[in-house]
């Protein structure tokens, strides 16, 4: 038995959340008791674990005597009146207050005194929840990610009026679980939700407003970022019902624009189109999609100039692609594609106007401004409607490539583009010319608000990074991220962001500007 104090734990709601925390309860060897509102609810609950269970079993990881032991450990109930001997009671019904509300005053009167009362709430106030029972002391917060069973984060929420000693048996209990907790205090979102939903919705945004297509996005965040899923894959997952309530909640206290929720998700959700779990959100889930399309043709010949890092990097890909490099002015002559790769603006500037006297017409001419400054760049040459924006969001990993064209570029060269560079052996993505391209203007945000966090004292770099690694799967944590991008770098993408939204938000916070003035990494 791993639940330290714990041994008798309720779940009250079966969905997608209150089955993946009952199977994990299960899993541990605790005697769990799951309520639902009715037996339709309770026969889809069941249906949840059996799912679940049976993949594990599938896939060789679970034996069908094991699946079965842990089904056995959870009694299903339409009475709350069955959660009455339990020590812990875990709420996962929808995210809705006065529902919310209503349980824990059927719960106040069911269970034992001494039990604890924990919600799984995903942005609600854990606080206004408390405050309704008879026993706010023993009310904590116990955030779990979906899918429960994988995601190794807890999130655990003590407000001003639990007693320590509730919030630190659930940390126990958590992790006797195999799970990490991290104890915070309860603001919206808490940590992770309120770093990922600002992301997830400013991507919706992005695909709103026609920067670039939802396959696009999806593919650069995963490819480019190294994150586990795209964020349309991931709204989808989370359930798009879910994703308008998180942030809806954010926003109320944040009153930060960027969590006002995109329209193209209230409008999805209003249309009853709400992910994976009804078939359809973003995506269309009979169906595979985002397949990248494969390169055809020969490697290309491609002529940089300038020098530095990215001037390398780029002749690497060309390497690795077989692709021959060229240099000299004469040479570009006879190029499929020129990359001006120079260090500075004036530097750009005065090699890509020698270089596109030399090409011939029809050459595609990538400029790596990323700073929505393509377009003058591409005046410059005085041949804008042969120029492209070209950027490598992680050069060393060479995994992608992100177009941008801007309102003068021929659409038949942005194609040639596109091929050209997925010939280097890269995945391409197109977007518009705007700062940060798709990359950059959506991960350096969200690291913004992670050092704007740390600088607010809400949680510590190691609670910051754990909350993203653990609860959403992505493979460093912001801080770590910000130290290895440089904070500098941070700076000046986040500054031409600024320059390009005002949005107040998109400043550099205050600390990270402190640490580049310092020369100072975050850890
Ligand atoms: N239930 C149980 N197990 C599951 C599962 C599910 N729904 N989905 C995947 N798994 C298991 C698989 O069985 C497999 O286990 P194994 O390695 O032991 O065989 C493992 O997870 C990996 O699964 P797959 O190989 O099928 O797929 P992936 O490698 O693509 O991983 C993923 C799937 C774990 C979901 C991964 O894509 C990921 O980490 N995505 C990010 C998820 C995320 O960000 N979650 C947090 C969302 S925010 C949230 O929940 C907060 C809320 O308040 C909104």
């Amino acid at each position: 038995m791993t639940g330290g104090s714990f041994s008798r734990v309720g779940v009250v709601g079966l969905g997608t959340m209150g089955a993946g925390i009952a199977e994990v309860l299960a899993r541990g060897g605790l005697a769990v008791v799951g309520v639902e509102i009715d037996q339709g609810a309770l026969d889809r609950g069941r249906g949840h674990l059996e799912r679940s269970t049976g993949r594990a079993v599938k896939r060789g990881k679970l034996t069908e005597d094991a699946q079965r032991e842990i089904l056995g450990r959870v009694a299903l109930s339409t009475d709350f009146a069955d959660l009455g001997d339990c020590d812990l009671v875990i709420e996962a019904v929808p995210e809705r207050l006065d529902l919310k509300r209503t349980v824990f005053a059927q719960l106040d009167r069911v269970c034992r005194d001494d039990a604890v009362l924990a919600t799984n709430t995903s942005s609600l106030s854990v606080t206004d929840i408390a405050v309704t029972t008879g026993r706010p002391t023993k009310i904590v917060g116990v955030h779990f990610f979906n899918p429960a069973p994988v995601m190794k984060l807890v999130e655990i929420i003590g407000t001003v009026l639990t007693e320590p000693g509730a919030a630190a048996r659930v940390a126990d209990l958590v992790k006797g679980l195999g799970k990490t907790p991290v104890t915070i205090g309860d603001r919206a979102g808490f940590v992770a939700n309120r770093l990922l939903f600002g992301y997830l919705n400013q991507a919706a945004g992005m695909l709103e407003s026609g920067h670039a297509t939802r396959d696009d996005i999806d593919a650069a965040m995963k490819t480019g970022a190294g994150l586990p899923m795209g964020p349309f894959t991931l709204m989808d997952l989370i359930g798009l019902d879910t994703c308008l309530e998180v942030l809806d909640a954010i926003y109320a206290e944040s009153r930060d624009r960027r969590h006002a929720a995109s329209p193209v998700l209230r409008e999805l959700v209003t249309a009853g189109l709400l992910g994976r779990k009804t078939g359809r959100g973003f995506y269309a889930h009979d169906n595979s999609s985002g397949d990248e399309e494969k390169a055809a043709g020969a490697a290309p010949v491609v002529g940089i100039v300038g020098v530095g890092p990215l001037a390398d990097a780029i002749a690497a890909l060309c390497d690795r692609a077989g692709s021959e490099v060229r240099d000299s002015a004469a040479g570009l002559a006879g190029c499929d594609l020129i990359v001006e790769a120079a260090e500075g603006a004036e530097a750009a500037r005065a090699l890509l106007s020698a270089a596109v006297q030399a090409a011939k017409p029809g050459t595609v001419i990538a400029v790596t401004s990323v700073d929505g400054s393509v377009i003058e760049q591409a005046m410059a040459t005085g041949r804008p409607s042969d120029v492209v924006g070209l950027h490598l969001p992680d050069p060393a990993a060479g995994t992608l490539a992100e177009i941008a064209t801007t309102v003068a570029t021929d659409p038949d060269i942005a194609d040639r583009a596109v091929g050209l560079v997925a010939r280097l052996g890269l995945g391409v993505v197109r977007c518009r010319d705007r700062a940060g391209f798709i990359v950059d203007a959506l991960r350096f945000p969200y690291l913004n608000d992670a050092a704007a966090m740390l600088g607010a004292g809400y949680a510590d770099a190691d609670s910051i990074d754990a909350a993203m690694t653990l609860g959403c799967g992505y493979p460093t944590g912001p801080i770590a991220d910000l130290d290895r991008l440089g904070p500098d770098r941070a700076v000046t993408v986040l500054r031409a962001l600024h320059a390009e939204t005002r949005e107040p938000a998109l400043a550099p916070a205050p600390l990270l500007v402190e640490h580049v003035t310092a020369g100072k990494p975050l850890r």
